[in-house]
């Protein structure tokens, strides 16, 4: 007989069989796998047959959040990561590399233009920053020199700018570009960039895929030929998805469509709201028929989702007493949540751009980034109201004339 421990590791590592098919993807909490014999864990090691052998290889849970988010976007393939900056990392570095050029939109996630002007500088990648609405500013930049990558966000991260996909996928493509979409704001359940041309879509699956800011994930989906790329970038670079965050993000997933239609009702009424509130310059909601981007954000976009920018005319002072007045939501900073979330992206998310940078991308002193949550609609009005009322005492006398 063995000795105990030996017993033990066999007793309590023992996976138990389960013939009916549960209704939840099971938490394949396991690092390894083992086959049967070694002609099989070769063959599953190299690839040449389907299976599992170490989860940064492959894991079935990770694997089920990929194929369901690949499901949703109508896309051959999906890879699921540690994070939505994985992602992003995994899909751009998986097509640039050394002496090639990202042509990217200017009002970018602070973190993805960090990465692009920095990290992806150092490794000899250059990017250019252009206006997304400006297409032949576009075209330009993508002539400029030979460009492997156009980068867009399908609604941008803070200014609500809503980007004519169909439009801009036909110029990249025409310059050689392939087009890689940032979907966060929108989700699968708005928009689905592979439909207007897209080569590869990612998603901060932190956001809304998820829903309930529990969980940091992130998503690429596309080809089968781009996904297995992306997949050997992050065999040897890492950024590996934990089974129990995938599985997290799939809990979110069913009522994905659920909560878009509240978060986009509650955001359509608070936007109405505001436009009309005095010391408010301006409001930037994808609905709204004064939003530059409006005609496109209709052909675009199933709703305005979740998320809105306001511009208070007392600047950053009214936008801090603003933040502090508020009662519901949570001062922090992501999106996409059960949770309405207020952010002063000058001093938080976009922190990283300087003052020109932040003019350039559009974002004054006075903005406030709103992903409008789940919680009941009349209450929100109602502390947005007072919030508004704190900012108004605190702003200078300017923002008193503001509409
Ligand atoms: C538009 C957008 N893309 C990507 C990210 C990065 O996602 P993560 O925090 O999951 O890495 C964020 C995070 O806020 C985001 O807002």
């Amino acid at each position: 007989m063995d000795g105990f421990t030996t017993r033990a590791i066999r007793a309590a590592t023992r996976a138990p069989r389960v013939d009916q098919r549960p209704t939840s993807v099971p938490i394949y909490q396991a690092a390894t796998f083992s086959s049967a014999d070694a002609e099989e864990l070769g063959a599953v090691t190299t690839g040449a047959t389907a299976g599992y052998v170490y989860s940064r290889l492959g894991n079935p849970t990770v694997d089920a959040l990929a194929d369901a988010v690949a499901e949703l976007h109508g896309a051959e393939a999906g890879f699921a990561a540690a994070t939505g900056m994985a992602a992003i990392h995994l899909a751009v570095g998986s097509l640039a590399g050394s002496g090639d050029r990202i042509v990217a939109t200017r009002n970018l996630y602070g973190t993805t233009r960090a990465l692009f002007a920095t990290v992806l500088a150092r490794f000899g990648v250059e990017s250019a920053f252009v206006d997304p609405a400006d297409h032949v500013a576009v075209e330009a930049a993508l002539a400029a020199a030979p460009t492997r990558v156009l980068y867009l966000e399908t609604i941008s991260n803070p200014t609500i700018a809503v980007a004519d996909l169909a439009a801009l996928t036909a110029l990249g493509h025409r310059h050689g570009a392939a087009v890689v979409v940032d979907n966060t704001f929108a989700s699968p359940a708005l928009c689905r960039p592979l439909e207007h041309g897209a080569d590869l879509v990612v998603e901060s699956a932190t956001k809304y895929l998820s829903g309930h800011s529990d969980v940091l994930a992130g998503i690429a989906v596309g080809s089968r030929t781009r996904i297995d790329d992306v997949r050997a970038l992050h065999v040897e670079t890492g950024g590996t998805l934990a089974p129990f965050s995938a599985f997290l993000v799939l809990r979110g997933i069913p009522t994905l469509a659920l909560r878009m239609e509240r978060h986009a009702a509650t955001a359509a009424r608070l936007a109405a709201f505001l436009e009309a509130a005095p010391g408010v310059a301006r409001v930037l909601y994808p609905m709204l028929r004064s939003h530059p981007d409006y005609a496109v954000a209709s052909r675009l976009l199933a709703s305005g989702g979740g998320m809105l920018a306001l511009e208070l005319a007392g600047g950053a002072t009214a936008a801090r007493a603003f933040v502090d007045a508020l009662r519901i939501p949570e001062r922090t900073a992501s999106l996409g949540s059960i949770h309405t979330i207020v952010v002063h992206p000058p001093s938080t998310t976009h922190r990283q751009l300087s003052a020109a940078e932040l003019d350039a991308a559009g974002i004054a002193p006075g903005l406030l980034r709103v992903s409008v949550g789940l919680e009941d609609a009349d209450d929100l009005m109602a502390d947005v109201a007072q919030a508004l009322e704190a900012a108004l005492a605190a702003g200078p006398e300017a923002s008193r004339t503001g509409g």
